[in-house]
């Protein structure tokens, strides 16, 4: 029997999860509400908001997980991409308990993370499969080979499709994250603007020049009519929604025409969203594909995944040592 501590603290979630035998016994979430009056993630803000966080949302997935700390036999941890000061807090914890316990470490690349939050629950996809992995800070299109090989095939190369939601939403008004609030207007709207969708070569995304159009298109519609966003608030998320999700699944279908792969997962905070989940569901069965699809729970930031992604690796023997440092780019 196998059972792991895992945190995850790569961005302004502090989250820690208790694995047994590659299932969620527990996975708690400290959000940091701090952020909401910047609009976006203040990096200094979160990694003090982690050292408060860390050790209260570690006790409280132990007793969730009913568990004694006795029990726990290795410690996963995000090691990145994501904010080193954020990182660092919840390295260093791991390093820490670990130490004290003589504990094997497991280091988790928080996007790999991500793609094998599929493995938490059934049904779990076969190897390979492709991932469209959509988050606050990363648009990919993964070649998931097994646990520990994963090779991009596609990838953003200005803004993430989250950061597309929370960008366009400022632009409206809309509170942040936006993303959900985007999906929430957009399920009442009609997707009756067209904004240009970018001509980007091979499975690469781009997302910079929506925002501009966006920009430009509030501008305009704003100066005829001032009361324009709030009137037609629905449509303008319905639009903002229907062009991100567009420009995602073509090129993920893109992506399995060239691959010859028909198992389709999504993957990150995006996959939360109504629209693309609805619409990978409709193409899955157009295209004859096995689609895969997480639960709410393991699309945006959990330690619960990295529990899993650390489980795998434990199962393989890969371990690392007290020296390993955060990094915030994936390599
Ligand atoms: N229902 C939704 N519709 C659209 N976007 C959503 C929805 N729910 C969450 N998001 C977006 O998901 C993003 C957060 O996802 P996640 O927590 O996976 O990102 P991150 O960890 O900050 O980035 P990364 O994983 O790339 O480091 C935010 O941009 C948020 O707006
Ligand atoms: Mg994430």
């Amino acid at each position: 029997m196998a059972t792991l501590l895992a945190i995850e603290s790569s961005c302004d979630d502090t989250s820690a999860a208790i694995i047994r035998d590659g299932m969620v016994l527990s996975n708690c979430i400290a959000n940091q509400e701090a952020h909401r009056q910047y609009g976006g993630v203040v990096p200094e803000v979160a990694s003090r908001a982690h050292q408060v966080n860390i050790i209260p949302v570690v006790d409280l997935a132990i007793k969730k997980a009913g568990i004694d700390k006795k029990e726990i036999q290795a410690v996963g941890f995000t090691r990145g991409p994501g904010l080193l000061g954020s990182l660092l807090v919840g390295t260093s914890f791991a390093k820490a308990f670990a130490l004290s316990r003589n504990l094997p470490l497991i280091e988790v690349n928080h996007m790999h993370a991500h793609v094998l939050a599929h493995f938490a629950e059934d049904p779990k996809p076969p190897f390979p499969f492709l991932c469209l992995t959509v988050s606050g800070g990363h648009t990919q299109i993964m070649l998931v080979r097994d646990f520990m090989d994963m090779e991009i095939l596609g990838q953003t190369q200005d803004d993430a499709a989250g950061e597309a939601f929370d960008k366009s939403g400022k632009l409206l008004g809309l509170g942040y994250p936006a993303g959900p609030l985007i999906d929430k207007h957009a399920s009442a709207g009609q997707a009756r603007f067209p904004f240009p969708e970018p001509s980007m070569p091979g499975l690469d995304f781009s997302f910079s020049g929506l925002k501009t159009s966006i920009l430009h298109f509030l501008k305009r519609e704003t100066a005829a009519n001032p009361h324009f966003i709030t009137v037609h608030l629905d449509d303008i998320c319905a639009s903002i929604q229907g062009t991100i999700v567009t420009i995602l699944l073509k090129k993920l279908r893109k992506a399995a025409l060239e691959t010859g792969i028909q198992h389709i997962a999504i993957a990150g905070g995006v996959s939360a969203n109504s629209g693309l989940r609805k619409a990978l569901q409709t193409m899955g069965e157009q295209e004859g594909w096995t689609t895969y699809i997480p639960a709410f729970q393991y699309c945006t930031d959990n330690a619960g995944m990295i529990g899993i992604a650390a489980y795998y690796k434990y199962l393989a023997g890969v371990f690392c040592g007290q020296d390993a440092v955060p990094y915030a780019r994936q390599s």
